[in-house]
């Protein structure tokens, strides 16, 4: 007997779990959505919502506004809330302005997992990979010494005023790139190993120093770009530093301006990315303020670069609050493309070049380094000097 109530027990309780296992039949939930539904919109896939974005009610069926939920006209809250999400119904929203008369915009969730994810890793992981090819470099080529040795003597390279604009840059860089990557990982590198109270403070010490800081950025930006766009207009001595790969390998010397072809990469990377990160930055600052993508992806449609791209048309109308999402979105890839590039910058100009730091140090270099890697440069300087030699 004891042998036959098991077993009926065991029997009972495997009825829920065959039936969990089960295709769910939509009209017997009422045409709810169903577990298969909500896995799948979990796991990112398309369904077909038609069981929703059709359950909206029928206001013509409308109880009498005396019955139980009349009031509503004849849907539920639900199906009400569904009519808005799919546009079929004329509600507005009480709040004023645009912003807040979004009731439903679904970029949100994708947005907070494209930051929680892929922008964390791939971020992170380019700026790890960067560090570790410099550090291969490094071994495999060793600090690019002057050929022969320092000839003792110096010209100036880089007068005062330059290097103040390049130490603001590099100042205010360094700064917002800590503080921009503190706020990005807090939560992962600090508050499990620091507690939440310091991972707070050190966050909002962040925010305002990040917020604050990139004015200084900005304005040396312009002054960098007005200081050094002459010398950075490609030209055609950068085709032969290209053949030659800057020398880099060769251990060669190709002839170069004030600044090679290598260097003009650097800096019109500088401007470009850090133009764009200022904008995004602003817009970020300033929120709904300077809405900017929705303009730039009809741009860029019309241009049919997304379309060549395989990305077919971009969305030209958008929320508010999707024009933040995007904003986010690119100050953080952009930020983190300029950070790679800065920190290849960093150690040809310390550890990877001897000579190279004393340029904006000092500003004086020695002659044999301007010799070496900025030749046309310094006949140039040379001849000038000579020149504006009192004659004798
Ligand atoms: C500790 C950090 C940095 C060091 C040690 C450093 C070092 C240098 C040196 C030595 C030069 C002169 C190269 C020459 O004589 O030809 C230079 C130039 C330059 N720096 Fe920096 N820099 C740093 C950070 C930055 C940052 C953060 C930026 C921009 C966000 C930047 C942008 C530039 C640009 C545009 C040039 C001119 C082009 C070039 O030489 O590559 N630098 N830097």
């Amino acid at each position: 007997m004891r042998v036959l109530h098991c077993l009926l027990m065991v029997l009972l309780l495997c009825g829920p779990v065959a039936a969990q296992n089960m295709d769910v039949e939509r009209s017997s939930t009422g045409g709810a959505q169903t577990l298969e539904d909500i896995m799948a919109r979990q796991a990112g896939q398309k369904i077909d919502d038609s069981f929703r974005s059709g359950a909206l009610g029928n206001p013509t069926q409308a109880k009498d506004i005396a019955d139980q939920l009349g009031t509503l006209g004849g849907v539920s809250q639900s199906e009400l809330w569904r009519a808005i999400r799919y546009n079929a119904s004329d509600n507005s929203a009480s709040g004023s302005g645009v912003v807040g008369n979004v009731m439903i915009q679904s970029g949100g969730m994708p947005w907070y997992e494209f930051r929680e994810g892929p922008l964390r890793q791939y971020g992170g992981g380019l700026l790890l990979v960067t560090l570790m090819l410099l550090g291969v470099f490094y071994i495999a080529r060793g600090r690019i010494r002057i050929d022969g040795g320092p000839a003792g003597s110096t010209i100036t390279r880089f007068k005062a005023v330059e290097r103040f604009g390049h130490w603001v840059l590099a100042g205010s860089f360094i700064l917002l790139g800590i503080t921009g990557l503190l706020t990005l990982f807090g939560r992962v590198i600090l508050a499990p190993y620091f507690g939440k109270e310091l991972n707070s403070t050190l966050l909002i010490a962040s925010k305002w120093i990040h917020n604050n800081v990139s004015w200084a950025f900005m304005l040396a930006l312009i002054m960098v770009f007005v200081m050094w766009v002459a010398h950075n207009i490609p030209n055609r001595t950068d085709w032969i530093w290209i053949k030659q790969g800057g020398g880099i390998f060769t251990k060669s010397h190709p002839p170069a301006k004030k600044f090679n072809f290598g260097q003009k990469i650097i800096f019109w990377g500088v401007i470009v990315l850090g133009a764009s990160v200022s904008a995004s930055g602003l817009s970020l600052t300033f929120p709904f303020e300077m809405p900017m993508f929705a303009k730039t992806f009809a741009i860029l449609n019309n241009i049919g670069l997304p379309e060549a791209l395989g990305f077919g048309t971009l969305a030209t109308e958008m929320s508010p609050q999707e024009e933040m999402q995007f904003a986010q979105a690119w100050h953080a890839i952009v930020a983190f493309v300029m950070m790679a590039m800065i920190m290849a910058h960093i150690y040809i100009g310390t550890l990877g070049m001897e000579g190279a730091y004393d340029a904006m140090g000092s500003g004086e270099v020695d002659e044999e380094w301007a010799r070496q890697h900025h030749s046309l440069w310094y006949e140039e300087v040379k001849a000038k000097q000579t020149n504006s030699q009192p004659a004798e």
